[in-house]
């Protein structure tokens, strides 16, 4: 498996990053998870701290107080800045985002106790929230920045314009923009998206490489590639968004070891140029212009 850095000045993740989203599951089966995706070299786990009605953060940190020793195989993704109504946070009564000074900080404080870890490698502002003061963000990553609590920061769902507005206020690069990006929703790749982050040399992560499996069952056709590749339709899938200049580091959300293992091999496949645009032809159902 590579690894890779996101930014110059970012981390180093490997190229494959197992999501946790859809990790609702017994201690048991995150565990093993856990440890296939260390086996098959898919060091980087990508939380937020919704995810599981905020349970998925705390199942993780159970299996890593059992285990302390994982913790230093892997690096550790997660989000913040979304609220609603749940039990678990009984002041919120609609959903809305919280980017301030304050929420960024407890927030960051409740994911480290609960995923049982002194340091988050990257936190990322999960959406764009319309009421974002920059300077109030800056304010609250450069403290846990100082505190070692947070080694990077990033944002996901932003646009490019997003983007470089918050980067401005900040003295340290942001390291990535995780946004969906798959064969079915690859707009990122024509409306300057990913211009703007190769442009800043920051790697973008893919949420839903698979488009949520919806890939698999609706487009037989373009995985017609999969025997000359000696490769499964999710293998073709993730080196599709892998052969792009942009360094797009897939974040994987299947809940079976198998396909874990299945997806950590992609990174060996090289798709041809025209089996890249056939792919693409395929989806869109009509050729480039
Ligand atoms: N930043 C954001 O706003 C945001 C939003 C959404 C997600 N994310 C992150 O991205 C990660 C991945 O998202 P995702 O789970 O939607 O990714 P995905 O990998 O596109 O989809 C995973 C889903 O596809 C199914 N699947 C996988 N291979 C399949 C196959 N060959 N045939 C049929 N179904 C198949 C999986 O089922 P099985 O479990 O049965 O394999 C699972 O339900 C999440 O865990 C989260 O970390 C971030």
């Amino acid at each position: 498996m590579q690894r890779q850095q996101l930014h110059a000045s970012g981390p180093v993740f490997s190229r494959i990053i197992s999501g946790a989203w859809r990790w609702n599951l017994p201690d048991t089966a995150v565990n093993t998870l856990i440890e296939t995706s260390l086996d098959c070299g898919i060091t980087t786990f990508d939380h937020a701290d919704i995810y599981g009605d905020h349970s998925n953060e705390a199942i993780f940190g159970n299996v890593l107080r059992k285990n302390p020793s994982l913790r230093q195989k892997m690096e550790i993704v997660t989000k913040c800045g979304i609220k609603f109504p749940s039990a678990h946070r009984p002041a919120s009564w609609v959903k809305h985002y919280d980017t301030s000074k304050e929420h960024i900080q407890w927030s960051a404080e409740n994911s480290l106790k609960t995923l049982a870890t002194d340091r988050i490698d990257l936190l990322l502002i999960h959406r764009p929230d319309p009421l974002l003061n920059p300077e109030e963000v800056a304010e609250a990553f450069t403290v846990l920045k100082q505190q070692g609590k947070v080694l990077h920061f990033g944002v996901s769902n932003f646009t490019s314009t997003q983007f470089e507005m918050l980067q401005s206020y900040l003295s340290f690069p942001l390291v990535t923009n995780q946004i969906e990006i798959s064969l079915s929703h690859h707009t990122s790749m024509f409306d300057g998206s990913l211009d703007t982050l190769m442009k800043h040399r920051v790697a973008p992560m893919a949420w839903s490489p698979l488009g949520g499996g919806k890939l698999m069952s609706d487009n037989t056709a373009m995985f017609s590639k999969a025997v000359k590749y000696t490769a499964t339709e999710t293998q073709l899938a993730l080196a599709w968004l892998l052969k792009h200049p942009s360094r797009i580091f897939p974040v994987i959300g299947t809940t079976r070891p198998e396909r874990v293992k299945e997806s950590a091999d992609a990174t060996n496949i090289n798709l041809d140029l025209q089996d890249w645009f056939e792919m693409l032809k395929i989806v869109q159902g009509k050729e480039m212009p």
